[in-house]
């Protein structure tokens, strides 16, 4: 099985190139962050998530939850993202997603020519033998930016528009710090990784490099 590992901050456009690739390429692909979120999501709906023992909650709702049911619209609100980026701080609930992840990759070798994951963690933890790497990464400025269209809302003033992008800035900014100076698998390049600016490219563009790197041209 052809493995492919896609790590990088949020909305740097690693989530879209890994989705495309599994398309191209008839792989499965596994959005690692949804289970980060799915976690969170379900501690906010057990209010349990201003817990003074936020990491035991954390380690028991994850064990017992169905991650076969991930559906993306539930999850992302930026309070599950923030939520999501604490709790993934915990070494212990790592441990049990990181055995989903695994079981993921393994339960379906046999089933498809390949695997893209896209996550954190995934060069440098979860597959750390893949056979292609990716580190994607964007300006601050540019990601929040795309937070904001993906909104989808229609401002009545610009000023609103202004303030929602410096909150949005300052939301990814914390939690890019968290998710890459937190101690247990931080988001930092594995050394073999390609590392990628999307800044300036486009979805298309992004997967056309990729792939040209994938094939050797
Ligand atoms: O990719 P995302 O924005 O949906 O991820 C939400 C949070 O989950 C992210 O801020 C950190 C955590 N996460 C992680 O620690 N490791 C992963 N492999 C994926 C996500």
């Amino acid at each position: 099985m052809i493995e492919i590992a896609i790590d990088g901050t949020a909305a740097s456009g690693k989530g879209t190139l890994a989705k495309k690739l599994a398309k191209k390429y008839g792989f499965i692909h596994l959005d690692t962050g949804l289970l980060y979120r799915k976690v969170a999501n379900e501690l906010i709906i057990k209010k349990k998530d201003n817990s003074t023992n936020l990491e035991y909650y954390s380690f028991e709702v994850a064990k017992n939850l169905n991650f076969l049911k991930l559906k993306k619209e539930d999850l992302r609100s930026e309070k599950t993202a923030k939520l999501a980026s604490l709790i993934a701080t915990y070494p212990k609930l790592r441990e049990v997603l990181n055995s989903i992840q695994k079981e993921f990759v393994n339960n379906n070798k046999s089933k498809f020519p390949g695997c893209v994951l896209d996550g954190r963690d995934i060069g440098t933890k979860i597959l750390p033998n893949a056979n292609f790497k990716f580190f994607i990464d964007a300006s601050i400025d540019i990601r929040a930016k795309r937070r904001l269209l993906e909104k989808n809302i229609s401002f009545l003033h610009e000023n609103d528009e202004k303030c929602m992008l410096q909150s949005l800035i300052r939301e990814m900014k914390e939690r890019d710090m968290l998710d890459s100076s937190r101690t247990t698998s931080p988001l930092v390049p594995a050394s073999d990784a390609h590392l990628i600016d999307t800044s300036y490219m486009n979805a298309d563009e992004l997967l056309l490099k990729v792939t040209k790197i994938i094939e050797g041209n």
